[in-house]
């Protein structure tokens, strides 16, 4: 008998190999290519023809640390997510996240289970101004750096890393931090995704250069002027009214944006002086330019009074004759109070799809930089003052063009939350359900620097760290909409979870002994992790959705957790028996079969139970059953 015929198989120890997914798409692609697993670099010339460039001076765009940048990107991680449901809302039932971590190793544990899963991706990272901190990452552990950077500040109270504009390498820095981080984005969007990134003047042609690469310059969707400022500031030449928002699709010809609704004024320009019953209309031109047009539009028109009328001079109908009775007999046309008018055509309110976007976004329509901090004012009734924050009508405009119901949107430099509130408000206005992820970096609050007033009033609050301050504002931001609107059937819960080491002490660096160790009795789980920690890094190792439901049960003097009825049976307790065996294939039905079952190699009470194990669930169709 062979050793997977009586041993569970080990879950995959690390985020999804990227590299290996290249690859794989390489070989669907060009299969000739491929000698003994390596590729052949002449065959894939050939294969590509006249389309390979080969002079030394070509068009591209390089900086210094580039190739790490990109090795970076498909370096999978060695942590894991913890769920913290006492600060989550809703942790059982809601579907929207909020992930506290380095947002570079967030987005490899989320590729396995988000793999083009999003609609809608939205960042708002450091503008690189000089003065901002910029995340750098550590190519050979960056876990470990995590831990030193979101604890550290200088004895000042200054972030470790600000990327200070007299610095060598003041923009590559930024790049390299940027460059990974978008091309783990990029897979997780939908093929009819689409990201908007916003960045102002200092790294604008930047960001449009590495989007270019990563995203393709053929998907390349719009870069949105939004008038962040309502005025201009006295102390510059020449101050910036306006912030970019750089959108790219991830499939260009997949790509449907919405039309924004209509604003109240608007609305209200619509009215029914004729009693129609198709409700409200508002009325417009039926002429139109001469041009080229064909004599038949050229026709005599006589009204319900009697007035017999051609176009106005330089003018022609806009529409045959045919197609202009056809609307008179539909009571499309209207000629006035009296029938005497010029004949116009109504619109119903009814019909319309609202206003259709363009890359002008003024602050009557988006808001503006100081509506966002007196957003978060007004949540926190205090002096707390934030970082950079985007007013909750800019995101609900985003959210509005770019997603419908049951879409996933997701943002990782969420900073004080701004998009989960607009999420909220959105759902609640629309009654439609869309969810979302936040990412945000545990970073301390500084006593100096851009943040100051958020340390200082912060801490005064409790806060410790940004991502504190982002959870309240979401908790106090869902309650708010709900008591201004009771009926709305939205979610409004969030379930924590938070970057750290794995959970399993061999999923560490030392692959050559991974099978060893994982074979041996030693109980590779770290000591202060618990079974709900386990679940979570199987999930995530898995690649299932992290909202999935979970019940927990007993059986047999266990604990089970039966993730999406049955999808995945979890089991971390020790010595168990067989008795809990047959307890799960009996959870297993026809109409919610058990798909797979994970255990703790250590879980069995001894080899012989784990031979059987195996052997029972083979019989019962039970084929995946995994260790950790
Ligand atoms: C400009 S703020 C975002 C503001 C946000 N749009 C709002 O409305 O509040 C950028 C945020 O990204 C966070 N950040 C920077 N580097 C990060 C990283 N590597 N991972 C996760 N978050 C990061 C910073 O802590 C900061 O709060």
């Amino acid at each position: 008998m062979s050793r997977n015929d009586h041993q569970p198989a080990e879950v995959a120890a690390t985020s999804m190999d990227l590299t290996e997914h290249n690859l794989q798409q390489l070989k669907a692609l060009f299969p000739g290519v491929f000698t003994e697993g390596k590729i052949d670099f002449d065959a894939l010339k050939a294969e590509l023809g006249e389309q390979v460039e080969t002079a030394n001076e070509r068009y591209q765009f390089t900086w210094a640390g580039k190739e790490q940048a990109k090795r970076i990107a498909t370096t999978p991680t060695l942590g894991t997510l913890r769920p913290a449901p006492d600060e989550s809302v809703n942790f059982d039932s809601t579907e929207n996240l909020y992930i506290e971590g380095d947002n570079l190793e967030v987005l490899k544990l989320l590729q396995k289970s988000y793999f083009n899963q999003v609609k809608m991706i939205y960042i708002d990272p450091p503008y690189n101004t000089g003065k901002d901190f910029v995340y750098k990452d550590d190519f050979k552990d960056n876990l470990a750096n995590y831990q030193r950077l979101t604890g550290q500040r200088d004895e000042e109270g200054n972030p470790l890393f600000t990327n200070s504009d007299s610095a060598g390498r003041y923009h590559s820095n930024w790049l390299n931090m940027m460059y990974p981080r978008l091309k783990l984005a990029r897979n997780l969007l939908r093929d009819d995704g689409v990201i908007f990134i916003s960045i102002d003047d200092n790294e604008v042609h930047n960001l449009r250069k590495i989007c270019d690469e990563i995203f393709g310059e053929g998907n390349f969707v719009a870069n949105i002027v939004w008038q962040k400022k309502t005025s201009p500031d006295a102390r510059m030449n020449m101050s910036a009214a306006h912030d970019n928002i750089v959108c790219f699709a991830k499939k260009i010809g997949s790509l449907s944006f919405n039309h924004f609704p209509f604003t109240e004024e608007r609305r209200r320009s619509y009215s029914n002086p004729d009693n129609d019953p198709r409700g409200d209309w508002a009325s417009v031109d039926i002429t139109g330019q001469t041009g080229r047009a064909p004599q038949s539009q050229f026709y005599e028109i006589t009204t319900p009074s009697g007035v017999s009328m051609r176009p106005p001079e330089g003018r022609c109908w806009a529409m045959s004759e045919t197609t202009f009775l056809e609307l008179v007999q539909d009571h499309r046309i209207w000629f006035g109070e009296k029938g005497e008018n010029r004949p116009r055509l109504k619109k119903f309110l009814s019909e319309a799809e609202g206003t259709r976007p363009w890359t002008w976004w003024d602050n009557k329509f988006a808001g503006h930089n100081q509506e966002a901090s007196q957003e978060i004012k007004a949540i926190f009734d205090d002096n707390l003052l934030f970082d950079n924050p985007k007013p909750v009508k800019l995101m609900q405009r985003i959210i509005q063009v770019a997603t419908n119901e049951g879409d996933l949107v997701l943002d990782f430099f969420s900073g004080s939350g701004t998009t989960a509130q607009a999420i909220y408000e959105q759902n609640s206005y629309d009654n439609q359900c869309r969810n979302f992820i936040l990412v945000q970096l545990p970073e301390p609050l500084g006593k100096k620097g851009n943040d100051f007033k958020a340390g200082a009033v912060g801490a005064k609050l409790g806060y410790a760290t940004i991502a504190e301050i982002g959870k309240e504002r979401i908790r106090r931001a869902a309650k708010k909409i709900q008591e201004e609107n009771p009926e709305a059937k939205a979610d409004f819960g969030f379930k924590v979870l938070k970057l750290d080491t794995s959970n399993i002490k061999k999923w560490q660096p030392d692959f050559d002994n991974l099978e060893q160790d994982l074979l041996g009795a030693v109980d590779n789980i770290l000591p202060d992790r618990t079974s709900h920690d386990l679940l979570y890094e199987v999930l995530i190792k898995y690649g299932l959705p992290l909202t999935l439901p979970v019940e927990k049960i007993e059986v047999a003097g266990h604990t089970l957790y039966n993730v999406a009825s049955g999808s995945l049976i979890a089991c971390f307790d020790e010595g168990v028996t067989l008795d809990c065996i047959q307890a799960i294939i009996a959870l297993s039905t026809e109409d919610a079969p058990v798909l797979r079952v994970v255990f703790r190699d250590s879980s069995f009470a001894d080899d012989i139970v784990k031979t059987n194990a195996i052997q029972r669930f083979k019989q019962a169709g039970i084929e995946d059953v995994l260790s950790i």
